[in-house]
């Protein structure tokens, strides 16, 4: 299945792995490339050093283009992770919360394109007009951080606004191939798939959470500050609730962030080993198409099955 995301990714199918914090790890991360999709890190939860390893982990297991998620959030050191993953061969930079231009430009000198998140139209002319080279129109569905403007409505408009100058990959509730022939129909390049990528055996996951995806139906999700002070999807539990029925608790990203780690809800980066998680307190992000999920089934087994759905979807369309 070619698009112009496979032409300027240089990969086969036009499925992303989603570059989720604390998920994203070397193994999904090459499972996903070797199999023919994108694979992205996200390294917003890896110190520095950790990113390296996790890059070069990933490199002795597929010869395949990856790329990596940053927060941009933390200006103090992007700059020097950006020229750390330039150098370590990565071939994408994706940015969750818009892109300082020096970093564009220290991108482009090295032939790394830059792909950044956008949950509105507006950031994504924004992003364009920046220099980004892809755009990841994600519609509030989508597990983690995430806007207010649903992915069918968000898609079309994003790619009427910038389709014309940059691929757009559609975000958010993308969960099989119906999901991706439906963002082809839309206008879409590709799709971005973050939730179901985690209930695989290659995703890193804290203790519970692929329990948790595998009982939660499409409606057990919210968006809530409680975790990190962000409007964040995750599955609903005490947590969330508290903060609902208390929302003058809250502060502000990133002091909420650090009240979750040290009040022990928030463990994301840590692995199957980590002992003191509560599966009723813990941030387990999720999107809506968690409902879908009934098994963990092997990442690359996933792109390809995304693929082949999709064309079955396609051509099931032409004879309807
Ligand atoms: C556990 C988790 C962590 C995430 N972390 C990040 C992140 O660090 N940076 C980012 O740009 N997006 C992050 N996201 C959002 C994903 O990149 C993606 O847009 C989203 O998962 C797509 O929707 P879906 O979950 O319905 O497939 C995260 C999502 C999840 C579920």
């Amino acid at each position: 299945m070619k698009t112009r995301l496979t032409d300027v990714l240089g990969i086969e199918h036009p499925v992303m792995l989603a570059g989720m914090g604390g998920v994203s790890y070397a193994p999904l991360v090459a499972a996903v490339s070797e199999a023919g999709g994108f694979g992205c890190f996200g390294a917003s939860t890896m110190g520095s050093d950790e990113m390296v390893e996790q890059i070069r982990a990933a490199k002795a297991l597929t010869r395949k283009p990856l790329g990596v998620d940053l927060l941009t959030a933390m200006p103090d050191r992007l700059m020097a992770d950006v020229e750390a993953l330039i150098r370590e061969g990565a071939s994408v930079f994706a940015a969750g919360l818009g892109v300082p231009r020096d970093v564009i430009t220290l991108c482009h000198e090295h032939n790394v394109l830059v792909l950044s998140m956008c949950g509105k139209v507006r950031h994504a002319v924004a992003a364009v007009e920046a220099g980004c080279d892809i755009v990841v129109a994600q519609g509030t569905e989508a597990g983690g951080h995430t806007g207010q403007v649903a992915t069918f409505p968000l898609v079309p408009q994003v790619v009427d606004a910038v389709g014309d100058r940059v691929p757009v990959v559609a975000a958010g509730g993308i969960f099989d191939g119906r999901g991706l022939a439906a963002a082809l129909a839309l206008g879409a390049d590709g799709v971005w798939v973050g939730t179901r990528f985690i209930a695989t055996p290659e995703a890193r996951s804290a203790p519970g959470y692929k329990d948790a995806l595998l009982r939660t139906g499409e409606d057990g999700t919210t968006i809530s500050r409680a975790f990190t002070g962000k409007t964040l999807r995750a599955v609903a539990n005490d947590t969330t609730r508290h903060f609902d029925e208390h929302p003058e608790e809250l502060v502000k990203f990133p002091e909420m962030l650090m009240k979750s780690m040290n009040g022990g809800w928030m463990h994301l980066g840590a692995d199957e080993n980590t002992e003191g998680v509560d599966p009723d307190r813990e941030c387990y992000p999720a999107g809506q198409g968690v409902g879908a999920i009934h098994d963990l089934v092997p990442a690359g087994d996933l792109v390809r099955s995304i693929v082949a759905e999709a064309e079955r979807a396609i051509s099931a369309l032409m004879t309807k």
